[in-house]
Order: structure tokens, then C-alpha cells, then sequence
């Protein structure tokens, strides 16, 4: 068992290590970073995905599809690497769907959700054959002007759902809202579709990201089954598709429970049965980044400089808020909190000493550990941010102080 920087710390439970060292991918954290040539890195372990995407095979329904979004973590090799694990992709902008075409995804079992897309991204969605989220009636003008020659943009609607998703997390419906298109106006722009011009596919729905309570995620998805069935009413086409997003969060703060699958199992299978009813033939599919990424991946840095000022120790790393915002408390974080950090060369030893894990930057804000309880650590010494695989690297200000990028390795 590691040290233990916040007691209980959900995702301390499932480390290993060998002596004194974090195993990543089997490999211990030292000559992972000889191998890898310098620090701070990124590494992502394959076989952790997998083990994750084959947990979560297990409570889903054997009907239901299971996309991956990259917005997550976009990193090519990661991403050919999910290509075999999962039925679709979800893609944010056109760089991310070039990342999936190169993967070797099916074209009909990728979409592009997200605001603003430019005519250019419209374009090249069209072109690939993919199915366009769309989240205006901008998008819907222009997708039609783009069928030509008997080409049928494929398009379904995002819904900004009249419902808000329980429980913590991020919250993207119930109000007024940039994603999607609001749930009362649907029907009339289903209405004003032209099916010769446009394969209409179904619906997106998507309530919220980062939610740890299976009850509230249950409840949302079948809010939006119940929605989708009002919309559908006026769709020119039987669905092809239905999109009740996902959600499902990581513990990364201490007391933080994963999310309850058993009870996932359950409602999802409920869910499924009344999905068939209302829907038959329709292809249901869950939509998840975070879930399936996050805990698989390590944010590694190496200690500079350990200092006192005025009774507390300060660990100066290579790496920070420029590489991780997120572990930093920065990125949507209300009341800073302790990503789970552990000093990765000394794991057997004792944690006897309150310390700030912080890095080169020249703000405040640039910490990785407020506080924590670590052994005794000393230049040279590894330090590794857990639950790094999803919004790290390509969620952070990279450019910020032109220290050198870090690197990204999947193991
Ligand atoms: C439309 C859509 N799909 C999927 C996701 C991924 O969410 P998560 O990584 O929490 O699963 C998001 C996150 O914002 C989203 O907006």
C-alpha cells in the first residue's frame, strides 16, 4: 500500500510499486523517465484503459454502443489505441476529427459536437461522411447549403435538455446554455429539415461531465430518453441514433467515491429495456472521456529545488500549472483542493513532512500540492500527479512562460 498524502484516497488504493518506486505500466517510474529522456512527461497506461473499458463493458447493456470523446485526451497514439476498444468517437474541433480518421474509425461512427463551427469544419465533416452535432440553426442553414450532388450531410441535433443534471459536477443543461439547441425550439426546426437535402440521425443529449453519483447520472439519462421520445414526435425520420451522453466522474479529491457501477448496471439495464420499447432499432450510445482515460495517465516531474521559508518546505518541480492546470485547482475548481500527488521514489517510506509541491512559474497559482503530507523528498526525487490522463496536457496553457512542453508517452 503507498503512502497516503490525503487518507483514503480512492485512487492510492490501486497503485503499485516495486521497492520504493511507482510501477507505471509495470515499468517503475525511474527508468520509465530514462527511457522517456526528460521530465515532466505525461504517461498513459494502455492496459489500464483497457481494464477500464472492459469494467464498464461489463454493467452496460450488450446493445448499447460506447463512444470515447477525445476532447479528453487527444494524444494520436492513445486515441489509435481506443479505436479498438470502443464503437465510436466524439470529436470537438477538425483537428480532433482528423486524429480520429487517422485512427481508422468508421466515419459513420464518429460526431462532431461542440459550439462555432466554422464553415471549414462543417466542410470537412461533411466531406468524411461523419455526423455533424448540430448546435445552431446556423449549423443547420449550412449544412444544408453544403448537400450537393447527392450528398446528404448526416446531422443530428444537440438538445439543450429542460432538465439540469443532479449532484455535483459540471452542469451543461436546465438553463440558458451555448451548447445545443434549446429543447422547446426543436420541433420546429425538426419541421423545417429538408430530408431530401439532409439525413437526419437522431438526437444528442448531454447533461453534465465529472458526476460521481450513479442516482443522478441514472436520472438524467432517462430524462433525456423521456425527452428524446417528446422530440422525436417531430422528426422527419425514425432515429437512427440516440445520444444520452455519459458523465461519469473520477475521484480526485480526497473522500471522493468512484462512481457506484453496480448501481449503474442496474438503471442502465432499466434504461435499455424502455429504450428498445420506444425506440426499436434506434443505437443507443453513451458518451464518456474522462471515465475512460483519466485514471490511466501520470503527470511525472522531477524535484529542482527544496527550500524553507518561514517554516514551510517548498518542492520546486520541472513541471506545473503550465502542464497540469487542472492539478494546479485552475481549471473550473471552485475551492482549491489536492490532486492525489505522491512523491514516486519513495514510496515505502513514511510520510512524515507537510510540504508545497510547486512549480517554475511566476504566480501563486503555480501548485501542485497545498499542504500535503509527503515523505521527505530532495532534488532529484520524482514526483507524480495521479489522475492525469484526461484534461492535462491539451487543457493547459502550454505556452505560458515558454518553458520547454512536456512530453506525452502511452505505455
Ligand atoms: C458533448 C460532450 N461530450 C462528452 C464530453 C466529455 O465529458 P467527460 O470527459 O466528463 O466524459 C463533454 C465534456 O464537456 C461534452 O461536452
Amino acid at each position: 500500500m503507498a503512502h497516503d498524502p490525503a487518507p483514503a484516497h480512492a485512487a492510492l488504493k490501486r497503485l503499485h510499486m516495486r521497492g520504493d518506486q511507482l510501477l507505471i505500466g509495470g515499468e517503475t517510474v525511474g527508468e520509465l523517465a530514462s527511457r522517456v529522456g526528460q521530465t515532466p512527461f505525461y504517461a498513459y497506461d494502455r492496459q489500464a484503459i483497457r481494464s477500464r473499458v472492459d469494467e464498464l463493458r461489463g454493467i452496460l447493456p450488450a446493445d448499447m454502443h460506447l463512444h470515447y470523446a477525445l476532447k479528453a485526451n487527444p494524444m494520436p497514439a492513445l486515441v489509435d489505441w481506443m479505436a479498438g476498444l470502443v464503437d465510436g468517437f466524439d470529436v470537438a474541433s477538425g483537428r480532433e476529427l482528423s486524429v480520429a480518421l487517422a485512427a481508422g474509425m468508421s466515419p459513420a461512427c464518429i460526431s462532431f459536437a461542440g459550439p462555432g463551427k466554422s464553415v471549414a469544419e462543417l466542410s470537412a465533416a461533411v466531406e468524411a461522411g461523419i455526423t455533424v452535432h448540430v448546435e445552431s440553426e446556423r449549423e443547420i442553414a449550412i449544412l444544408h447549403e453544403l448537400a450537393a450532388g447527392g450528398r446528404r450531410p448526416r446531422l443530428a441535433i444537440r438538445v439543450n435538455p429542460d432538465f439540469q443534471l443532479k449532484s455535483a459536477g459540471m452542469k451543461m443543461g436546465g438553463g440558458a446554455s451555448q451548447f445545443g439547441i434549446d429543447a422547446e425550439r426543436v420541433p420546429s426546426v425538426l419541421r423545417g429539415l429538408d430530408g431530401s437535402r439532409i439525413d437526419f440521425r437522431g438526437f444528442h443529449i448531454f447533461a453534465g461531465s465529472q458526476n460521481l453519483s450513479a442516482e443522478a447520472i441514472a436520472e438524467a439519462q432517462s430524462r433525456a430518453l423521456e425527452l428524446a421520445r417528446r422530440l422525436a414526435a417531430d422528426a422527419p425520420a425514425p432515429l437512427s441514433e440516440l445520444n444520452i451522453g455519459g458523465g461519469l466522474g473520477i475521484p480526485y479529491f480526497p473522500g471522493e467515491q468512484p462512481v457506484d457501477l453496480a448501481a449503474m448496471r442496474l438503471s442502465l439495464q432499466q434504461l435499455a429495456i424502455q429504450a428498445r420499447e420506444w425506440f426499436p432499432g434506434t443505437r443507443l450510445i453513451m458518451e464518456l472521456g474522462r471515465y475512460l482515460v483519466g485514471e490511466a495517465g501520470y503527470y511525472v516531474c522531477r524535484v529542482l529545488d527544496r527550500k524553507e521559508s518561514r517554516g514551510r518546505i517548498f518542492l520546486v518541480t520541472d513541471g506545473g500549472l503550465h502542464h497540469h492546470l487542472a492539478a494546479s485547482g485552475n481549471f473550473g475548481q471552485v475551492i482549491r483542493k489536492n490532486y492525489p500527488v505522491v512523491v514516486a521514489t519513495r514510496m515505502a517510506q513514511k510520510p512524515t513532512e507537510k510540504v508545497m509541491v510547486v512549480g517554475p512559474l511566476c504566480t501563486p497559482l503555480d501548485l501542485l500540492a497545498d499542504n500535503m503530507l509527503l515523505p521527505p523528498a530532495v532534488p532529484g526525487d520524482l514526483v507524480v500527479v495521479l489522475q492525469s490522463g484526461a484534461y492535462g496536457y491539451t487543457a493547459s496553457p502550454l505556452g505560458f512562460l515558454s518553458h520547454p512542453e512536456p512530453l506525452e508517452v502511452l505505455v
